[in-house]
């Protein structure tokens, strides 16, 4: 048992879409949040730039207290895990990559035509194809970066025509010339569209892997015995850190925390 804080992260707030299954999977937790509101994209930027931004984030939650990182950012699991768990190696790193491929070489499996939808840094590295094909060998998975949902979603602007137009823009052809009846969320902002992408492409399942990364969590955190008791984090808030705080970042805070206590800070590097 160790009743020391989480720290989960993302460039932005697109981790925040992975807080309620954290909560729902680990109640005993408490959650020290970091989104580099600041310096989002990430996926847009070069792999060294992402691998020291993202070693900044983990030293400073690292230096919170934090008994385990959880990315909850698919850009920086693709492309610095190996990064971080070589500069912490006795803390646990969770990425949300592995588990969601695995989930998605699943749904392959089961006959599922499905296409990858993430950053381009996500798209470019290969991650997701390779970790499909570690499961699944011959699998195909045909993926498309869509760098515009990612300020659609930081601007709060998910529920809107441009969020729309954008999403035809990049897939209406995708989808069809793939003939996908599944399309994976593969960057945690675009589950925040996931009403807009159902209503421009009804026909289509979307698979949300914030799932996957709880389901992770709980099993390193139980396998490491590091799972907090039930109960010793109750009257502690969870945190909230942005590197500039937004409209848009307290607004998602407050949706996706269900009425619980937390607090919001500023820290940028
Ligand atoms: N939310 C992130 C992801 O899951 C990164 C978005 C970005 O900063 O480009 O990939």
């Amino acid at each position: 048992m160790d009743d020391r804080p989480i720290g989960v992260f993302d460039s932005g707030i697109g981790g925040l879409s992975c807080v309620a299954p954290l909560k729902k999977l680990l109640p005993g937790e408490k959650i020290l949040f970091f989104g580099d509101t600041a310096r989002v994209p990430y996926g847009s930027k070069s792999d060294a730039t992402i691998i020291s931004y993202s070693l900044q984030i983990a030293d400073y939650l690292a230096g919170q207290g934090a008994k385990a990182l959880v990315i909850a950012c698919n850009t920086i699991s693709a492309v610095a895990i190996g990064a971080i768990r070589g500069a912490y190696p006795d803390i646990p790193v969770v990425g949300i990559v592995e588990p969601a491929a695995r989930r998605t070489a699943e749904l392959l499996r089961g006959g599922k035509k499905a296409g990858l939808i993430a950053t381009r840094a996500t798209v470019n590295n290969g991650a997701y194809r390779k970790a499909v094909k570690a499961v699944l060998p011959g699998a195909e998975l045909p993926a498309m970066a869509c760098p515009l949902f990612v300020p659609i979603v930081e601007e709060g602007l998910a529920d809107s025509d441009i969020a729309r137009l954008t999403a035809s823009h990049y897939l209406d052809v995708f989808v069809r010339d793939n003939g996908l009846d599944t399309l994976v969320l593969g960057c945690t902002h675009y589950p925040f569209l996931a009403d807009t992408l159902r209503s421009v492409f009804p026909e289509l399942d979307l698979v949300d892997p914030a799932e996957c990364l709880a389901e992770e969590a709980a099993r390193v955190l139980d396998e490491k015995d590091l799972l907090a008791e039930l109960g010793a984090n109750a009257d502690k808030p969870d945190v909230f850190y942005a590197s500039a705080i937004s409209g848009a970042f307290t607004e998602t805070v407050d949706a996706v925390t269900g009425g619980a206590d937390y607090d919001i800070l500023q820290h940028h590097f």
